[in-house]
């Protein structure tokens, strides 16, 4: 029997898997870059939509560029009937993140035939722009059913942040929170290739499978609570301490028990994730309520033990720390926290999606280390015992 022999890094920790020009995470100085640009200018300066035409064409666009990507979000967002009432009704069935995850490979085109297109990179960036629209958009859809609103759909002129969040909160937003939740979405929309959702999406269009398919899939990895589902968990554990008192005496508890902090530990950055202190930037602007200020002492109580427990090993704050407490605080419902995320994080896997197919598109099949049984004769059914 031939045997792989290779040696393993559980997780791939360390093994390269695409060679990319999309996004840049500094692990040890704990910055994250697109294109070069710092998410701190980026998330200062500039609207969604001049993050998606960055993160495709590699240069911050003119007010042409701009004009034509929002023209095409606008217009790629359109769903049919059929689909808004699918997803309404997947609401009902299952958490948003399932039902999100479904409504987006129902997108899918009738013929399974993707395969022909594989060269087609203006098209695919096309059609990434147009998945962007349209998962934002089924966010919306899923939580208008959830919340028992009528559907409302997109108004002509309404930019992406504003969009969602008047779907997801059914109240017109105002500047400041259409403001907060522009940051967010740039803010996590692309965190490097080798994320387990986005490395999901570069494995699934190395199959040549159609980009429904591959976004659907990494909302499947994303929905995780070691991945994306984390900022649901982190806020459902400071709800569940309930004051910043009781905070050192559950999270030492937890730690004891060698139970996992949702919001802390990271693979590459070993300082602060530099998205959390962007988010606690805009936690200071748009948390007024004394519930949220509440739940955002907890988690600097939170932050302040464990950072001095496990900061030594090098395990700081993540971007789900703080990011439940403004989603909160933006009267997003705490199951909406990750499907946020993923309407965020479409733009990233989209543009690697692209990347994946102009790299030659070589399918992912790595090897494995047999620790099985050795080869053996069969025995019949009436032979067992
Ligand atoms: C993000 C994460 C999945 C990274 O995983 P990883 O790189 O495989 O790291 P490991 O799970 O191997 O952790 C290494 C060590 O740190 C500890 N550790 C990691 N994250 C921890 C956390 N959040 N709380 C407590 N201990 C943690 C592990 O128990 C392990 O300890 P050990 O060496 O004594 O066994 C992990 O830190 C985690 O599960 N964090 C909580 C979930 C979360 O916030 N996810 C969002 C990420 S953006």
């Amino acid at each position: 029997m031939a045997l792989d022999t290779h040696t393993m890094s559980p997780g791939l920790e360390g093994v390269p898997i695409a060679q990319s020009a999309i996004s840049l995470v500094d692990g040890e100085a704990g910055q994250l870059y697109y294109r070069g640009y710092s998410i701190e200018e980026l998330t200062a300066h500039c609207r969604f939509e001049e993050i998606v035409a960055l993160l495709f064409d590699g240069e911050l666009p003119g007010q042409a560029r701009l004009a034509e990507v929002t023209a095409q979000l606008e217009a790629g967002r359109a769903l049919s009937p059929g689909h808004v009432e699918l997803a309404r009704h997947a609401a009902t069935l299952a958490h948003p993140m399932f039902a999100l995850q479904g409504a987006i490979a129902a997108l899918g085109p009738a013929r399974n035939d993707f395969d022909q297109h594989q060269e087609d990179f203006a098209g695919a960036a096309q059609r990434g722009i147009q998945l962007i629209g349209q998962v934002g958009h089924l966010t919306g859809v899923i939580a208008q059913a959830v919340a028992g609103r009528a559907y409302d759909g997109p108004r002509p002129g309404e930019s992406h942040a504003s969009m969602m969040l008047r779907m997801l909160t059914g109240a017109e937003p105002s500047a400041l929170h259409e403001r907060t939740m522009n940051a967010l979405l740039i803010l996590q929309a692309d965190h490097s290739a080798g994320n387990a959702s986005t490395f999901t999406t570069r494995v699934v269009t190395s199959t040549k499978a159609d980009p429904v398919a591959a976004i659907s899939a990494a909302v499947g990895a994303l929905s995780g609570p070691a991945h994306g589902g984390a900022n649901e968990a982190s806020l459902r554990l400071f709800m569940e301490i309930g004051s910043p008192a009781r905070a050192e005496a559950e999270v030492n508890r937890m730690l004891a028990e060698r139970v996992k902090i949702p919001g802390f530990g990271h693979r590459v950055y070993r300082v602060k994730d530099p998205r959390s202190a962007v988010i606690q930037r805009l936690a200071g602007d748009v948390i007024v309520r004394e519930q949220e200020r509440d739940l955002y002492d907890i988690a600097l109580t939170v932050e302040r033990v464990v950072g001095d427990r496990l900061g030594p090993r090098g395990l700081w704050p993540n971007v789900d720390l703080f990011s439940g407490c403004v989603f909160a605080a933006l009267d997003i419902p705490i199951d909406f926290f990750t499907p946020c995320f993923a309407a965020s994080r479409t733009a990233g896997w989209a543009v690697h999606l692209k990347e994946q197919l102009e790299s030659g598109n070589r399918i992912f099949r790595p090897s494995q280390i047999w620790a099985g049984a050795d080869v053996r004769p069969f025995q019949p059914l009436s032979a067992r015992a």
